[in-house]
């Protein structure tokens, strides 16, 4: 160091750079681990459908050109930087002013590039916009924090686990029931904004069978990042099945078992006010538990489906997903067991 600017003494000037070195090395490091991730369940990159396939095609051609121009752009200012940087001995440099040629030249490619990327662009939006033919109508319905899946034409209502056939297309309107949330399986398709007041539209469509996780991408409040969703792609008879299972009446506990005592529970605690449950309650603030017990997650997809977790979860809602609409009804252990009986009853 033998030039010093602003008084800075060598030895500070030596440890920020170390720092500055260290943190550089740290954000690589990270960045390339997070791009080596083996278990990243909602890669965009690896899609599952032709919509999430005809988006991925896209990145890889524009990709490649910002990659290019990122390149030469950041290797140019790397040279001229060593190459021009100041020297005490050099001479004063040439004075220029403008340089017509290079000013329409920067303006042109620029532009030209651009409009070499929107024609692909705009091509997909077109593609992805329009409506498939056979397609199953599913009305999803965004809810602080869950999702409400309705197939108006199949009779069945569930919540926060969209079924679909393999390779046949879903047409989804998507409605929202208080603000904005957005609905996104990354490796189905894109993502649509769900607008409360508006219907927006999708098509989804799995080719590969599977459960893929999705989950709400617009800031929806306390538990925005609780509100998750699976997108289950089954061969077309686990379909059928399922449509089937979900078309049946909830059965009826027998009499004096647990279950029975649990489905008294449900009316007395006021559950039935908020819940639909096929033949004994029609509330409709939180999800449908005609078939909950059918579902391998609930709240959100927040909890894998379990009696542990369910206890849990009746326990203390607000205390396990922050500003759950579900109150805490201070149950006792014995009321939970009961309604933890009864809703394994309905599957
Ligand atoms: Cu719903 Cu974020």
């Amino acid at each position: 160091m033998t030039r010093l600017h602003r008084g800075w003494a060598p030895e500070v000037l030596a440890g920020a750079r170390c720092r500055w070195r260290r943190s550089a090395i740290l954000a690589s490091l990270s960045l390339a681990l997070v791009g080596c991730a083996k278990h990243a369940p909602q890669d965009t990159l690896k899609p599952a459908g032709p919509n999430a396939r005809t988006i991925d095609n896209l990145i890889n051609p524009v990709f490649i050109v910002a990659g290019v121009i990122f390149v030469l752009v950041e290797g140019m200012a790397l040279v001229f930087t060593l190459k021009y940087r100041h020297r005490d001995d050099a001479p004063e440099p040439v004075q220029i002013h403008g340089n017509t040629r290079l000013e329409v030249g920067w303006t042109l490619l620029p532009a030209l590039i651009l409009l070499a990327v929107a024609i692909p662009t705009i091509a997909t939006i077109f593609k992805l916009s329009r409506r498939p033919a056979h397609a199953i109508n599913v009305t999803v319905t965004a809810h602080q924090w869950w999702w409400e899946y309705d197939y108006p034409d199949l009779g069945v209502v569930t919540a926060n686990e969209l079924h679909m056939p393999l390779d046949q297309p879903l047409e989804i309107t998507l409605k929202g029931a208080d603000v904005i949330h957005s609905f996104w399986v990354p490796k189905l398709g894109g993502k649509t904004d769900v607008v409360p007041g508006r219907a927006n539209h999708m098509s989804l469509r799995g080719d590969k069978v599977g459960t893929f996780l999705g989950q709400c991408t617009e800031f929806c409040g306390l538990s925005h990042a609780n509100m998750h969703l699976k997108a289950m792609v089954q061969t077309r008879s686990d379909f059928d099945a399922w449509v089937a299972g979900q078309r049946q009446a909830a059965p009826e506990p027998a009499e004096g078992a647990p279950a029975a005592d649990g489905k008294a529970l449900f009316t007395q605690k006021s559950c039935s006010g908020c819940h639909t449950i096929g033949g004994v309650s029609s509330g409709k603030v939180g999800p449908n538990l005609t078939h909950v017990y059918s579902r391998t997650s609930f709240a959100g997809s927040m909890f894998e489906m379990s009696p542990v977790n369910l206890r849990i979860w009746l326990g203390n809602p607000p205390g396990v997903k922050p500003g759950s609409k579900m109150p805490n009804l201070k149950l006792s252990p014995d009321e939970i067991n009961k309604l933890i009986a009864y809703l394994q009853t309905l599957k």
